[in-house]
Protein backbone atom coordinates (compact mmCIF):
# COMPACT_ATOMS: atom_id res chain seq x y z
CA UNK A 1 0.00 0.00 0.00
CA UNK A 2 1.24 3.66 -0.46
CA UNK A 3 2.45 6.05 1.91
CA UNK A 4 0.39 8.05 3.40
CA UNK A 5 0.91 11.12 5.53
CA UNK A 6 -0.53 11.20 8.81
CA UNK A 7 -3.78 12.89 8.70
CA UNK A 8 -6.46 14.11 11.13
CA UNK A 9 -10.24 13.63 9.76
CA UNK A 10 -11.96 10.49 11.95
CA UNK A 11 -12.64 7.36 9.79
CA UNK A 12 -12.32 3.79 10.83
CA UNK A 13 -8.81 2.96 10.44
CA UNK A 14 -6.52 1.16 7.65
CA UNK A 15 -5.19 -1.79 8.97
CA UNK A 16 -1.81 -2.63 8.74
CA UNK A 17 -1.09 -5.76 7.31
CA UNK A 18 2.08 -7.29 8.92
CA UNK A 19 1.35 -10.56 8.00
CA UNK A 20 1.40 -9.82 4.38
CA UNK A 21 4.19 -7.64 4.91
CA UNK A 22 6.54 -10.38 6.73
CA UNK A 23 5.72 -12.77 3.75
CA UNK A 24 7.47 -10.10 1.52
CA UNK A 25 10.65 -9.85 3.92
CA UNK A 26 10.55 -13.39 4.43
CA UNK A 27 10.99 -14.10 0.30
CA UNK A 28 14.06 -11.35 0.33
CA UNK A 29 15.15 -13.39 2.60
CA UNK A 30 15.01 -16.79 1.20
CA UNK A 31 16.63 -14.87 -2.39
CA UNK A 32 19.64 -13.23 0.17
CA UNK A 33 20.27 -16.94 1.32
CA UNK A 34 19.94 -18.72 -2.05
CA UNK A 35 22.96 -16.32 -3.35
CA UNK A 36 24.66 -16.50 -0.80
CA UNK A 37 24.82 -20.56 -0.64
CA UNK A 38 25.15 -20.18 -4.60
CA UNK A 39 27.76 -17.92 -4.62
CA UNK A 40 30.06 -18.48 -1.46
CA UNK A 41 29.17 -21.74 -0.22
CA UNK A 42 27.87 -20.99 2.65
CA UNK A 43 24.31 -22.04 4.29
CA UNK A 44 22.89 -19.05 6.85
CA UNK A 45 22.29 -20.89 9.95
CA UNK A 46 20.96 -20.14 13.24
CA UNK A 47 21.03 -21.53 16.95
CA UNK A 48 17.89 -22.04 18.58
CA UNK A 49 17.95 -22.59 22.47
CA UNK A 50 14.65 -22.99 24.67
CA UNK A 51 15.15 -23.60 28.33
CA UNK A 52 12.26 -24.87 30.12
CA UNK A 53 8.54 -24.94 29.38
CA UNK A 54 7.20 -21.60 28.73
CA UNK A 55 4.50 -22.48 27.13
CA UNK A 56 4.23 -19.41 24.92
CA UNK A 57 8.47 -19.42 24.39
CA UNK A 58 7.12 -23.01 22.92
CA UNK A 59 5.28 -21.73 20.69
CA UNK A 60 7.40 -18.88 19.51
CA UNK A 61 11.14 -20.64 19.19
CA UNK A 62 8.01 -23.48 16.62
CA UNK A 63 7.65 -20.26 14.89
CA UNK A 64 10.99 -19.27 14.25
CA UNK A 65 12.54 -22.66 13.61
CA UNK A 66 9.72 -23.41 11.04
CA UNK A 67 10.26 -19.82 9.06
CA UNK A 68 13.41 -20.59 9.04
CA UNK A 69 13.12 -23.52 7.05
CA UNK A 70 10.83 -22.18 4.71
CA UNK A 71 13.69 -19.47 3.84
CA UNK A 72 16.17 -22.23 3.48
CA UNK A 73 18.09 -20.67 6.73
CA UNK A 74 19.08 -24.10 8.70
CA UNK A 75 18.71 -24.13 12.64
CA UNK A 76 20.39 -26.21 15.42
CA UNK A 77 17.47 -26.61 17.72
CA UNK A 78 18.51 -27.10 21.58
CA UNK A 79 15.55 -27.97 24.07
CA UNK A 80 17.67 -27.47 27.66
CA UNK A 81 15.64 -28.25 31.08
CA UNK A 82 14.46 -25.98 33.44
CA UNK A 83 16.48 -26.86 36.23
CA UNK A 84 19.80 -26.73 33.86
CA UNK A 85 22.62 -24.76 35.83
CA UNK A 86 24.13 -21.23 34.61
CA UNK A 87 27.28 -23.20 33.26
CA UNK A 88 25.79 -25.78 31.70
CA UNK A 89 23.84 -23.24 29.53
CA UNK A 90 27.18 -20.21 29.29
CA UNK A 91 28.93 -23.91 28.05
CA UNK A 92 26.64 -24.18 25.40
CA UNK A 93 26.72 -21.01 24.12
CA UNK A 94 30.61 -20.77 24.03
CA UNK A 95 30.27 -23.74 21.93
CA UNK A 96 27.87 -21.96 19.87
CA UNK A 97 30.25 -19.21 19.59
CA UNK A 98 33.11 -21.14 18.38
CA UNK A 99 30.60 -23.22 15.94
CA UNK A 100 32.03 -21.81 12.55
CA UNK A 101 28.79 -22.97 10.81
CA UNK A 102 26.85 -21.27 13.32
CA UNK A 103 25.86 -17.65 12.63
CA UNK A 104 22.82 -16.68 14.55
CA UNK A 105 22.29 -17.68 18.13
CA UNK A 106 18.98 -17.14 19.83
CA UNK A 107 18.25 -17.86 23.72
CA UNK A 108 14.66 -17.69 23.88
CA UNK A 109 13.41 -15.52 27.01
CA UNK A 110 12.81 -15.47 29.61
CA UNK A 111 14.74 -17.96 31.33
CA UNK A 112 14.76 -19.44 34.99
CA UNK A 113 15.03 -17.79 37.98
CA UNK A 114 18.61 -19.50 38.89
CA UNK A 115 20.12 -18.20 35.56
CA UNK A 116 21.25 -14.47 35.04
CA UNK A 117 19.96 -13.69 31.47
CA UNK A 118 22.41 -10.83 31.57
CA UNK A 119 24.72 -12.40 31.45
CA UNK A 120 23.80 -15.22 28.83
CA UNK A 121 23.17 -12.64 26.37
CA UNK A 122 26.23 -11.01 27.05
CA UNK A 123 28.25 -14.44 26.79
CA UNK A 124 26.93 -14.48 22.88
CA UNK A 125 29.35 -13.16 20.53
CA UNK A 126 28.43 -9.71 19.49
CA UNK A 127 28.55 -10.51 15.78
CA UNK A 128 25.78 -13.93 16.60
CA UNK A 129 23.73 -12.16 18.32
CA UNK A 130 20.89 -11.25 15.92
CA UNK A 131 18.53 -10.72 18.98
CA UNK A 132 20.36 -7.37 19.11
CA UNK A 133 20.28 -7.98 23.04
CA UNK A 134 24.03 -7.65 23.93
CA UNK A 135 25.00 -4.35 25.45
CA UNK A 136 27.06 -3.80 22.64
CA UNK A 137 24.40 -4.20 20.24
CA UNK A 138 22.35 -2.06 22.42
CA UNK A 139 25.14 0.06 23.35
CA UNK A 140 25.39 0.91 19.21
CA UNK A 141 21.72 1.15 18.94
CA UNK A 142 22.03 3.84 21.59
CA UNK A 143 25.09 6.22 19.87
CA UNK A 144 23.09 5.76 16.55
CA UNK A 145 24.59 7.06 12.97
CA UNK A 146 27.43 4.64 11.86
CA UNK A 147 27.48 2.86 14.63
CA UNK A 148 23.06 1.86 14.09
CA UNK A 149 24.87 0.29 10.87
CA UNK A 150 26.94 -2.27 12.50
CA UNK A 151 24.55 -3.30 15.44
CA UNK A 152 21.89 -6.42 14.78
CA UNK A 153 18.52 -3.92 15.79
CA UNK A 154 15.74 -6.17 17.73
CA UNK A 155 13.17 -7.95 15.85
CA UNK A 156 10.20 -6.37 17.58
CA UNK A 157 11.09 -3.00 17.44
CA UNK A 158 13.06 -2.71 13.89
CA UNK A 159 9.51 -5.13 12.46
CA UNK A 160 7.46 -1.99 13.87
CA UNK A 161 9.79 0.42 12.64
CA UNK A 162 9.74 -1.48 9.46
CA UNK A 163 5.85 -1.32 8.96
CA UNK A 164 5.79 2.55 10.24
CA UNK A 165 7.99 3.77 7.30
CA UNK A 166 6.44 1.27 4.58
CA UNK A 167 2.78 3.13 5.69
CA UNK A 168 3.82 6.79 7.06
CA UNK A 169 5.40 9.06 4.58
CA UNK A 170 7.76 11.32 6.95
CA UNK A 171 8.30 10.42 10.41
CA UNK A 172 10.49 13.37 10.87
CA UNK A 173 9.31 15.47 13.83
CA UNK A 174 6.39 13.50 14.71
CA UNK A 175 5.50 13.15 18.13
CA UNK A 176 5.41 9.41 19.44
CA UNK A 177 4.61 7.70 22.23
CA UNK A 178 6.30 4.43 23.69
CA UNK A 179 4.35 2.32 25.66
CA UNK A 180 6.55 -0.02 28.11
CA UNK A 181 10.13 0.37 28.78
CA UNK A 182 11.64 -2.99 27.95
CA UNK A 183 15.24 -3.56 26.82
CA UNK A 184 13.51 -5.83 25.26
CA UNK A 185 10.80 -3.64 22.95
CA UNK A 186 10.25 -0.48 24.76
CA UNK A 187 13.99 0.74 24.94
CA UNK A 188 15.07 -0.05 21.82
CA UNK A 189 12.00 1.43 19.92
CA UNK A 190 12.49 4.79 21.47
CA UNK A 191 15.86 4.83 20.09
CA UNK A 192 14.78 4.12 16.92
CA UNK A 193 12.24 6.39 16.52
CA UNK A 194 15.11 9.26 17.98
CA UNK A 195 17.01 8.07 14.93
CA UNK A 196 14.13 8.73 12.38
CA UNK A 197 13.91 12.39 14.22
CA UNK A 198 10.57 11.88 15.78
CA UNK A 199 9.52 13.37 19.16
CA UNK A 200 9.78 10.29 21.59
CA UNK A 201 8.29 9.78 24.84
CA UNK A 202 8.12 6.59 26.93
CA UNK A 203 5.66 6.37 29.74
CA UNK A 204 4.72 3.23 31.72
CA UNK A 205 3.22 1.86 34.77
CA UNK A 206 4.24 4.48 36.92
CA UNK A 207 3.36 7.26 34.55
CA UNK A 208 1.17 10.11 35.41
CA UNK A 209 -1.82 10.85 33.46
CA UNK A 210 -0.58 8.21 30.86
CA UNK A 211 -3.68 8.62 28.90
CA UNK A 212 -3.13 12.15 28.52
CA UNK A 213 0.01 11.97 27.45
CA UNK A 214 -0.58 9.05 24.90
CA UNK A 215 -3.21 11.77 23.11
CA UNK A 216 -0.78 14.11 22.25
CA UNK A 217 0.98 11.02 19.87
CA UNK A 218 0.67 10.92 16.03
CA UNK A 219 2.36 7.47 16.42
CA UNK A 220 1.73 4.85 19.50
CA UNK A 221 3.90 1.79 20.34
CA UNK A 222 2.11 -0.25 22.63
CA UNK A 223 4.49 -2.73 24.16
CA UNK A 224 3.11 -2.57 28.29
CA UNK A 225 1.65 -6.36 28.04
CA UNK A 226 -1.79 -5.44 29.40
CA UNK A 227 -4.59 -7.13 27.44
CA UNK A 228 -6.34 -4.49 25.63
CA UNK A 229 -5.47 -1.33 27.92
CA UNK A 230 -5.68 1.66 25.42
CA UNK A 231 -8.80 2.26 23.85
CA UNK A 232 -10.19 5.32 21.50
CA UNK A 233 -9.79 7.61 25.15
CA UNK A 234 -6.35 7.20 24.92
CA UNK A 235 -5.87 8.00 21.31
CA UNK A 236 -5.84 11.22 18.81
CA UNK A 237 -7.88 11.61 15.92
CA UNK A 238 -5.82 9.95 13.14
CA UNK A 239 -3.24 8.80 15.55
CA UNK A 240 -1.37 5.31 14.03
CA UNK A 241 -1.14 2.56 16.40
CA UNK A 242 1.36 0.05 16.31
CA UNK A 243 0.46 -3.04 19.09
CA UNK A 244 3.48 -5.43 19.94
CA UNK A 245 1.24 -7.05 22.67
CA UNK A 246 0.72 -10.78 22.93
CA UNK A 247 -1.55 -11.42 25.41
CA UNK A 248 -3.90 -14.79 25.82
CA UNK A 249 -7.28 -14.10 27.58
CA UNK A 250 -9.86 -16.45 28.61
CA UNK A 251 -13.22 -16.37 26.62
CA UNK A 252 -16.80 -17.92 26.83
CA UNK A 253 -17.60 -19.88 23.38
CA UNK A 254 -20.71 -19.57 21.78
CA UNK A 255 -21.25 -22.96 23.31
CA UNK A 256 -21.12 -21.76 26.71
CA UNK A 257 -17.73 -23.58 27.25
CA UNK A 258 -14.06 -21.89 28.63
CA UNK A 259 -11.95 -21.18 25.69
CA UNK A 260 -9.29 -18.31 25.18
CA UNK A 261 -7.52 -16.49 22.43
CA UNK A 262 -4.82 -13.80 21.66
CA UNK A 263 -5.21 -9.95 21.86
CA UNK A 264 -3.15 -7.38 21.87
CA UNK A 265 -2.30 -4.14 24.37
CA UNK A 266 -4.71 -2.09 22.48
CA UNK A 267 -8.66 -2.47 22.34
CA UNK A 268 -8.89 -2.81 18.60
CA UNK A 269 -12.48 -2.61 17.76
CA UNK A 270 -12.55 0.78 20.37
CA UNK A 271 -9.16 1.93 18.84
CA UNK A 272 -10.26 1.73 15.13
CA UNK A 273 -12.67 4.34 15.44
CA UNK A 274 -10.09 6.79 15.91
CA UNK A 275 -7.04 5.77 14.91
CA UNK A 276 -6.13 6.30 11.09
CA UNK A 277 -4.12 3.24 10.82
CA UNK A 278 -3.67 0.14 13.15
CA UNK A 279 -1.82 -3.41 13.65
CA UNK A 280 -4.19 -6.39 13.90
CA UNK A 281 -3.42 -9.01 16.92
CA UNK A 282 -2.89 -11.55 15.71
CA UNK A 283 -1.13 -10.86 12.23
CA UNK A 284 0.41 -7.57 13.09
CA UNK A 285 4.11 -6.89 14.75
CA UNK A 286 3.98 -10.40 15.41
CA UNK A 287 4.91 -12.13 12.17
CA UNK A 288 7.30 -9.15 11.71
CA UNK A 289 9.30 -10.23 14.79
CA UNK A 290 10.10 -13.39 13.33
CA UNK A 291 11.04 -12.07 9.14
CA UNK A 292 13.46 -9.66 11.07
CA UNK A 293 15.20 -12.45 12.97
CA UNK A 294 15.65 -14.64 10.11
CA UNK A 295 16.68 -11.19 8.20
CA UNK A 296 19.51 -10.35 11.01
CA UNK A 297 20.77 -14.10 10.66
CA UNK A 298 21.52 -14.17 7.01
CA UNK A 299 22.58 -10.46 7.32
CA UNK A 300 25.41 -12.09 9.99
CA UNK A 301 26.33 -14.51 7.46
CA UNK A 302 26.73 -12.23 4.98
CA UNK A 303 29.18 -10.87 7.18
CA UNK A 304 30.67 -13.61 8.50
CA UNK A 305 31.35 -14.76 4.42
CA UNK A 306 33.04 -11.21 4.45
CA UNK A 307 30.27 -9.80 2.17
CA UNK A 308 28.22 -6.59 2.47
CA UNK A 309 25.23 -6.86 4.20
CA UNK A 310 22.27 -7.72 1.59
CA UNK A 311 19.97 -4.98 2.86
CA UNK A 312 19.87 -1.58 4.75
CA UNK A 313 17.35 -1.42 7.73
N1 LIG B 1 11.15 -13.27 24.35
C1 LIG B 1 10.23 -12.39 23.90
N2 LIG B 1 10.61 -11.81 22.75
C2 LIG B 1 11.83 -12.33 22.47
C3 LIG B 1 12.74 -12.12 21.40
O1 LIG B 1 12.53 -11.32 20.47
N3 LIG B 1 13.88 -12.85 21.47
C4 LIG B 1 14.16 -13.72 22.48
N4 LIG B 1 15.31 -14.36 22.46
N5 LIG B 1 13.33 -13.92 23.48
C5 LIG B 1 12.18 -13.23 23.47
Amino acid sequence: MAKRAIRGEAKMADIIDGKAFAAKIRAEVKNDTEKLINEKQVNPCLAVVLVGENPASKVYVGQKSKMAAECNIKTKDFKLDSSIAQETLLKLVDELNNDSSVHGILVQLPLPKQIDERKVIDTITVEKDVDGFHAINAGRLSIGGAMLKKAFIPCTPLGSLLLLKDRVEDLRGKNAVVIGRSNIVGKPMSQLLIEESCTVTVVHSKTKNIEQVCAQADIIIAAIGRAEMIDANWLKEGAVVIDVGINRISIKKEDGSEGSKIVGDVDFESASTKASMITPVPGGVGPMTIACLLRNTVTSAYRFAGLDDPREN
